[in-house]
């Protein structure tokens, strides 16, 4: 009897594991899955690598890090040189439609030099590229970002 317990057991947990995959899965596919706990699936992390590096890492890092030795640090002329978006700056202060509006606009009303990418990129594009830099996000700024907004 006593050796029962941990077959009875091992095959609740079985049928709990099956019954999770199912559930996470659903009727999407893998690459339509959503990252665990983001907004974004990895198709948008993929699809926003190749936007990312070929409109913004010229002046964000490949990686999104940041090339300016000092970001706070203003240039001659008044602006400031663009920030890393890699969760090391201030990024995750703005939900996801600032973020859409700054790629957007562009920061050169506001005296930046960020050029607007409103008639340069779709929208899904856009957003796919906002997936790749958040995707450097750690967690626990993550879930600052949705405490200031996320996608709201
Ligand atoms: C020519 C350089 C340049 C390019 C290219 C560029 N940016 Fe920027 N970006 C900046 C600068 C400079 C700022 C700071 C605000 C300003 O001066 O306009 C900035 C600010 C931002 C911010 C606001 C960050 C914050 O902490 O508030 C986001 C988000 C952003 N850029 C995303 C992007 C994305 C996404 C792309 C590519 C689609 C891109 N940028 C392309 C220069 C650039």
């Amino acid at each position: 009897m006593a050796r029962s317990i941990p077959v009875t057991l091992f095959v609740v947990i079985a049928a709990q594991l099956v019954g999770c995959s199912e559930a996470g899965s659903g009727a999407t596919s893998a690459s339509q899955a959503k990252v665990p706990g983001r907004w974004y699936t990895s198709t948008q992390v993929a699809t926003g690598e190749v936007v990312f590096q070929g409109h913004c890492a010229e002046c964000h890092g490949d990686q999104a890090q940041g090339l300016a030795a000092d970001w706070r640090q203003k240039l001659d002329d008044g602006s400031f040189p663009p920030p890393p978006l890699n969760g090391t700056a201030h990024a995750w202060h703005h939900p996801l439609s600032l973020l859409m509006q700054v790629v957007n606009e562009g920061g050169i009303p506001f005296g930046g030099k960020m050029p607007a990418f409103a008639e340069v990129l779709t929208d899904d594009e856009k957003l796919s590229a906002i997936a790749y830099f958040q995707n450097f996000w750690d967690d626990g700024i993550y879930g600052n970002w949705e405490q200031m907004g996320g996608t709201n």
